[in-house]
C-alpha cells in the first residue's frame, strides 16, 4: 500500500464538505486517518456521514462489509491540532480564507515536521501557502473534486517551492485512493475551473446579448454539445453568487484579462437575490413546476436538388448526409463558374473567411433566383455574409461544427434581410431545428472554440500537458471530450475558424487565438499530437 507514495497514515485538517469525503475515501482505500476540525462539533456529524455513505456502499454492492468495518476503525476524529503529529500526509480541506489557511499551515509545519502538506484549495496560491512553512518543497495542493468519494479526479498542484519527488509520492498516493491524478502548475484554477471559465462566460454573453434565452442556451449545450447540464442549469446549481464570486476572483487573478471578464448578468443576478435553486429563483424559477422543453420542429424537407460548397470536412459530411437521405447532391470544392439548377446551397467554409466571401458570392451569383443560400455561421454572422451579395433576402445561416453524428440538433439563424424561410432546407439534414440570434459561432460552436482556446492557452504557458487537461475536463466535469480530443474530431481549423469569426464581429481582444492554437491551425493538428 505504501508503494512509491510512503504513506501510511493521513491528517484531514477541517471536517466539512471535502473533509469528510477525503476522510472516507482514504480509509476505505487502506489508510489510517486522522479527522481534525477545529469545530469539535462537526466531527460527530464528519463520522455518521461516513457512516452512511459506506452503508449505501455496501448495500449498493460497491463495498465489501468487513472492508467497511475495517476502514471505519481506520478513521479516528480528533478535536486539537497536535493529534495530527505522526501523519505522513496531512490534506488541508478547512475554509478558503488566505489568512486562515496561512495560520494553519505555519501550525502544521511545526505540528507533523516529517509530513507532507496539501492543501484541497480551488483558487488560493499553493506558494503563499508554501512560504509560510519551514519546509515548503513538501507543500503542495492536492485538489479533490465534489463528492470527493465519487470524482475520480485529482489534481496534484506543483508550487515554485515543492520537491519533484513530493509531486511523485502525490500521484502515487492518489492513484492508490483508485483516482487519476493530473498534475497542474500552480496558477489560477489550476486546470480544470480555469479551462472551464468559457462554459460559462460564452454562455452569459449570448444571453446578455439577446441572442437566445437561457434554455435555448442550456438546450444548444447539452444536444448539440452532449454536455450533461447547461451553464445555466448549472450556475443555478452551483448559486450565482458562489459564481460571482470566482468570476470576480479569475478576472483579479489573471490582472483584468478580458476571456474572465465576469458578466453583468451575475451582478444583476446576485443584487436582485436570485442565487439559484439555494433561492427558489436563479435563471430558472424552482417555484413553479419545471417546464417540458417543447420537442423542437423538423419541418417537411424540400426535394431540393441541394448544392454543398467549401473545402472543408463540414461540407463533405453535409453532401454525404445529404445524399444518404436521399437528397441529390451537387458537391463544389471551391465557387461555383456556373449556373447551378438547385434548389439551395449549404456553403460550409469554415475554416477560412477570405475563402468564405469568395465562396458566397459566387454561389449568390449562381444560384436560380428563387434558391436558398444557407451559409455556415460558423464562423460570420449570417447577417454578414448578406451583406456580401445581391439577394440577401435568400441568406440564412446554420452554426455547427462536425461531426454531425454527435449533434441531436441543428442551431440555424436568420438576419434583418432574410425573407424566405429557411426550415425546410435545413431539415433535409434531419437534424431537429433551434433557432438562435445572429452571430458567429452560435450557441455550441462558440463554447467549444472558447473552451479549446482556453485548453490552448493553459497548456502554452505550462499549466499542464494537453493529455492531461484532456483527462481532466473529461474526469473532472463529465466533459464527452476533453477539448485537445474535441477540436481534433471537430477540426482544429475550422475551431480556429470560430474564433476569428467571433473575434471579427466583436473587436475583442478576448476571442484572440491562443498561440498553441494558432500554431495547430498552421499545422492542421495540434504541435503535441
Ligand atoms: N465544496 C466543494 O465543492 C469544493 C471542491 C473542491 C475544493 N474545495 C475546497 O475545499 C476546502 C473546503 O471546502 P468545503 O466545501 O469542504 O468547506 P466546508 O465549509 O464544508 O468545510 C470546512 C470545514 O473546516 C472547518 N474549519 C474552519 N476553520 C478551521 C480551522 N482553522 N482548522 C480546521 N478546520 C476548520 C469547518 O468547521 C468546516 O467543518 C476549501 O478550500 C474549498 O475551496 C471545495
Amino acid at each position: 500500500m505504501t508503494e512509491g507514495h510512503g504513506i501510511r497514515t493521513v491528517g484531514v485538517c477541517g471536517a466539512g464538505t471535502m473533509g469528510a469525503g477525503i476522510a472516507q475515501v482514504c480509509a476505505t482505500s487502506g489508510f489510517s486517518v486522522v479527522l481534525y476540525d477545529a469545530f469539535a462539533e462537526v466531527l460527530p456529524k464528519a463520522r455518521e456521514r461516513i457512516e452512511q455513505d459506506t452503508d449505501r456502499l455496501v448495500q449498493r454492492g460497491r463495498l465489501d462489509p468487513e472492508a467497511r468495518a475495517q476502514a471505519l476503525q481506520r478513521l479516528q476524529t480528533a478535536e486539537t491540532l497536535e493529534a495530527l503529529a505522526g501523519c505522513d500526509l496531512v490534506v488541508e480541506a478547512a475554509p478558503e480564507d488566505l489568512n486562515l489557511k496561512k495560520d494553519l499551515f505555519s501550525r502544521l509545519a511545526a505540528v507533523a515536521p516529517h509530513a507532507i502538506l496539501a492543501t484541497n484549495t480551488s483558487s488560493l496560491s499553493v506558494a503563499e501557502l508554501a512560504a509560510v512553512t519551514a519546509l515548503p518543497q513538501r507543500v503542495a495542493g492536492l485538489h479533490f473534486f465534489n463528492p470527493a468519494p465519487v470524482m475520480a479526479l485529482v489534481e496534484v498542484v506543483r508550487a515554485p517551492q515543492t520537491a519533484p519527488e513530493v509531486v511523485e509520492r502525490l500521484v502515487a498516493f492518489a492513484r492508490a485512493l483508485g483516482k487519476t491524478a493530473i498534475v497542474a502548475k500552480d496558477s489560477p484554477g489550476f486546470v480544470v475551473n480555469r479551462v472551464n471559465r468559457p462554459f460559462y462566460g460564452e454562455g452569459l454573453r449570448v444571453v446578455g446579448e439577446g441572442l437566445a434565452d437561457c434554455a435555448t442556451v442550456d438546450r444548444a449545450a447539452r444536444e448539440a454539445g452532449g454536455f450533461r447540464m447547461g451553464p445555466f442549469e448549472l450556475m443555478d446549481l452551483v448559486g450565482i453568487d458562489v459564481g460571482y464570486a470566482v468570476a470576480q476572483s479569475f478576472h483579479q487573478a489573471f490582472a483584468g484579462e478580458s476571456r474572465f471578464r465576469p458578466h453583468p448578468l451575475q451582478r444583476e443576478m446576485v443584487l436582485s437575490g436570485r442565487l439559484g435553486r439555494k433561492t427558489g429563483r436563479g435563471f430558472y424559477d424552482y417555484t413553479q413546476p419545471a417546464a417540458k422543453p417543447e420537442p423542437l420542429p423538423l419541418p417537411q424537407p424540400h426535394p431540393g436538388p441541394y448544392a454543398v460548397a467549401g473545402s472543408t470536412a463540414l461540407a463533405r459530411e453535409l453532401a454525404g448526409r445529404l445524399r444518404e437521405r436521399g437528397f441529390e447532391v451537387v458537391e463544389l470544392a471551391g465557387p461555383p463558374d456556373r449556373a447551378l439548377h438547385v434548389a439551395a446551397a449549404f456553403e460550409a467554409e469554415v475554416e477560412d473567411r477570405d475563402r468564405k466571401r469568395s465562396l458566397v458570392t459566387a454561389l449568390d451569383r449562381h444560384l436560380p433566383e428563387d434558391a436558398a443560400l444557407l451559409v455556415a455561421c460558423t464562423n460570420a454572422a449570417a447577417g454578414e455574409c448578406a451583406g456580401w451579395v445581391q439577394h440577401p433576402e435568400r441568406v440564412a445561416g446554420y452554426a455547427t461544427l462536425p461531426p454531425l453524428a454527435d449533434r441531436k440538433l441543428l442551431e440555424w439563424t436568420a438576419h434583418e434581410r432574410t425573407r424566405n424561410d429557411p426550415t425546410p432546407y435545413l431539415a433535409a439534414l434531419g437534424l431537429p431545428l433551434l433557432r438562435v440570434g445572429d452571430a458567429p459561432g452560435g450557441v455550441f460552436p462558440r463554447i467549444l472554440a472558447a473552451l479549446v482556446n482556453e485548453a490552448a492557452f493553459a497548456v502554452g504557458e505550462g499549466v499542464a500537458s494537453a493529455p492531461d487537461v484532456d483527462l481532466g475536463m473529461r474526469l473532472g466535469l463529465n466533459h464527452p471530450f476533453g477539448p485537445f480530443a474535441w477540436a481534433d474530431r471537430a477540426g482544429v481549423r475550422a475551431v480556429a475558424g470560430v474564433l476569428d469569426g467571433l473575434r471579427d464581429y466583436y473587436g475583442e481582444e478576448r476571442y484572440r487565438l491562443a498561440p498553441l492554437l494558432r500554431r495547430a491551425r498552421w499545422l492542421g493538428r495540434w504541435p503535441h499530437a
